[in-house]
């Protein structure tokens, strides 16, 4: 007999501790952020996003040789198969960026001879290829999207960087250099977030890992999610001057609709992931009109919504204004988000089979039971 399930669904899943991990903590109570343990402040000041992708694959930090045959091995692997390069051309006007690489990555399992292959070999290679193609599928699709030319990778530069100037086409200076790093730094992982888990679901069943970053890719898209992102851009459009916040955010909670990039499952105070991406918004945006304008606007709509919903900006919140900066188109930005955090799925979905076991949870029937049949000539409506 099936044991029963429990009395009460958990609406949301939350609080619900649906694996162990040791890959990265949310200390929501005290707003802080680890991967492998390693404090996010630390890694934010200190390291490159290669080595956080070192640590979440290998729960240690890498030496400097580790780092560089890593990276010798990652930039290679920017390139992309020629029939995905062709299919870029053929995608319909008007497709949603996230649409494309949901497909885009589906489409990578069918150029890999080791799709099939779950070995922790193969499992690592191909975790390698999907971080290292991503930001490729990415910056490759809006160029030829845009009728510009494929710009190659540069084997002297990070993943972060590459990611900035195979999208824009242009060198990025020190500045967008270091916020497009940070970026990559701080989105690399975030626990059992909501794409995480639908990655870890896919990959408890032993499907390969291209379908669990598809799946994650999919629930990064909505906008309670990493679509966020994109939102707050569009509201920051809508807003016209720091003047105009007050009325904007009080019209927004009066129709009960949600203030994106605020509020958080987890923390209960500040995303220490907003503090880092606050100060380079303020930074990158400097001299430039309109990005200054979004930043300030930022600034009273993040004293509005504490004063009024007691709430904190959460990771999107200032990733809109950076984006926009390093010249990013609003629908692109949840595929940055989508790339960096390529490397947290990888991770878990290596860590999954590392020791797996099929996540099937129960659900609570509040439907009626048990229901007679009716024959077709019988029924009413
Ligand atoms: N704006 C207005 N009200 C909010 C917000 C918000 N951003 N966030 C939470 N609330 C209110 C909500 O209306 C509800 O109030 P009431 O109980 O009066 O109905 C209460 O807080 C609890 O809301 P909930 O949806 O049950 O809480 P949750 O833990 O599921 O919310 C969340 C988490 C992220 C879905 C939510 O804060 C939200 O919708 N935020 C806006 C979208 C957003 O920024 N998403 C990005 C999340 S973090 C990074 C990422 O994953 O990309």
């Amino acid at each position: 007999m099936e044991p029963q399930a429990p009395a009460v669904a958990v609406r949301g899943l939350e609080g619900v501790i649906a694996a162990e991990t040791r890959i990265g903590y949310v200390d929501g109570a005290n707003g802080k952020l680890y991967y492998a343990g390693y404090d996010i402040n630390d890694l934010a000041k200190n390291a490159s996003y290669e080595e956080c992708v070192f640590l979440l694959w290998n729960d240690r930090l890498p030496t400097k040789r580790e780092l560089d045959e890593f990276r010798a091995e990652l930039i290679p692997e920017m390139s992309l198969p020629r029939p995905l390069v062709q299919w870029f051309k053929r995608v319909p006007r008007g497709v949603h960026p996230m649409v494309m690489l949901r497909s885009a990555v589906s489409d990578l399992a069918l150029y890999d001879k080791e799709t099939e292959d779950n070995s922790v070999e193969a499992n690592r290679r191909k975790a390698a290829r999907l971080v290292a193609k991503v930001p490729s599928i990415i910056a490759g699709f809006y160029r030829i999207y845009n009728g510009q030319e494929l710009v190659p990778p540069d084997p002297k530069k990070s993943i972060a960087v590459n990611f900035l100037r195979m999208f824009t086409g242009e060198e990025p200076d020190k500045k967008s250099r270091e916020a497009i790093e940070l970026m990559f730094v701080l989105h690399a992982d975030h626990g059992f977030n909501a794409s995480t888990f639908a990655a870890r679901v896919t990959a408890s069943t032993l499907a390969d890992i291209y379908a669990a970053i598809t799946a994650a890719i999919g629930a990064l898209k909505g906008p309670l999610h990493g679509g966020a992102n994109q939102r707050v851009m569009e509201m920051l459009e809508g807003i016209g001057t720091p003047d105009d916040v007050e009325d904007y955010i009080n019209g927004l909670l009066v129709r009960r609709e949600r203030i994106m990039g605020f509020g958080h499952r987890v923390y209960k105070t500040e995303d220490p992931r907003a503090r880092h991406l606050r100060k380079y918004s303020e930074d990158v945006c400097g001299g430039d009109v309109a990005c200054s304008r979004y930043y300030a606007i930022s600034r009273q709509i993040e004293k509005q919504v504490k004063k009024t919903k007691g709430i904190y900006p959460n990771v999107d919140f200032y990733s809109a204004t950076v984006q926009h900066a390093l010249g990013i188109p609003v629908d692109y930005y949840t595929t940055v988000f989508a790339a960096s955090r390529t490397a947290g799925w990888t991770a878990h979905v290596m860590e999954q089979h590392a020791d797996n076991r099929l996540m099937r949870p129960r659900s609570q029937f509040i439907g009626k039971i048990p229901r007679r049949y009716v024959p077709m000539e019988k029924r009413k409506k």
